[in-house]
């Protein structure tokens, strides 16, 4: 398939992980990559193995002269911007009453205010492009109650509803927004589940396996694509049926 011929998509924290198999499977159906992280050394390599096709920027997604350099990157890669992948995150589990302030506020700020900050930064291009796709990654954590993510669940709920919200402003142009809802997705990001705590998730799992890459990706592209030209404000679990 070449979905992506003559298409240019951002994406947020895409060093590594999700978004950097995302980079990969877009620049091999013929589409153009910027990609935005705070890991230089990881989208440098990344940008290197990618080629002309891929140009990785260091970001914060906190910032939005990061983001208005991270849409002029993509303008200047030719074409104009026809999707954004609000992909950067974090993610500290703690339970309520081990989460200060500091450590909510962070999550606000990279999770929820980086993923507002992207949207409205992408518009006007998307806009002169004739229109464009908005793929926000939030997570079963935004689907249903999550264990130890006071902090990384309020985003992530968030997500959900600023995803229908900007459905509805951006329809007008053209512009679709689409949540999509990973359940536990083998990258560095759970790495640091203890072995208790993953064969408990794994438990609850009704597919019975940890999600891959690759998983989240191909429905990624999906929303990303003319493909699902007739859906916008939609919620897309990933996720083996946890969130059921
Ligand atoms: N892995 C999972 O189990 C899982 C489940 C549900 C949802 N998600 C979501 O999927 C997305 C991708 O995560 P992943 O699994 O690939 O993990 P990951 O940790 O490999 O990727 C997250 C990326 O975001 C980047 N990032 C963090 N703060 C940033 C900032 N301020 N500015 C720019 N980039 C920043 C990181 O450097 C990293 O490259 C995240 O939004 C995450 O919350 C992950």
């Amino acid at each position: 398939m070449a979905r992506f011929t003559g298409k240019t998509v951002l994406i947020s924290g895409g060093a590594r992980g999700q978004g950097a198999t995302e980079a990969r499977m877009i620049i091999a159906e013929g589409g153009r990559v910027v990609i935005g992280d705070l890991l230089e050394e990881q989208g440098r390599a990344l940008a290197a193995e990618l080629g002309a096709a891929c140009v990785f920027l260091r970001q914060d997604v906190t910032l939005e002269a990061d983001w208005a350099a991270a849409v002029a990157a993509a303008e200047t890669l030719g074409g104009g911007l026809h999707g954004l992948v609000n992909n950067a995150g974090i993610y500290v589990p703690k339970p309520l009453m081990e989460t200060d302030k500091a450590l909510f506020e962070k999550h606000l700020a990279v999770n929820q205010t980086g993923c507002f900050l992207g949207m409205q930064a992408v518009v006007p291009a998307m806009a002169r492009a004739g229109g464009g796709s908005i793929v926000n990654i939030s997570s079963t954590a935004g689907l249903r109650g999550s264990p130890n993510a006071i902090a990384y669940s309020s985003t992530k709920w968030a997500l959900r509803g600023m995803t229908k919200a900007a459905a509805i402003d951006l329809a007008r142009l053209a512009i679709r927004v689409n949540s999509v809802h990973p359940g536990p997705i083998e990258t560095d990001m759970i790495s640091i589940w203890t072995n208790e705590q993953r064969s408990a998730r794994l438990d609850s799992i009704p597919l019975g396996r940890v999600g891959t890459v690759d998983d989240v990706a191909r429905a990624v592209l999906f929303l990303l694509s003319d493909e699902s030209v007739y859906m916008t404000g939609a919620e897309l679990a990933v996720d083996g049926g946890v969130s059921l």
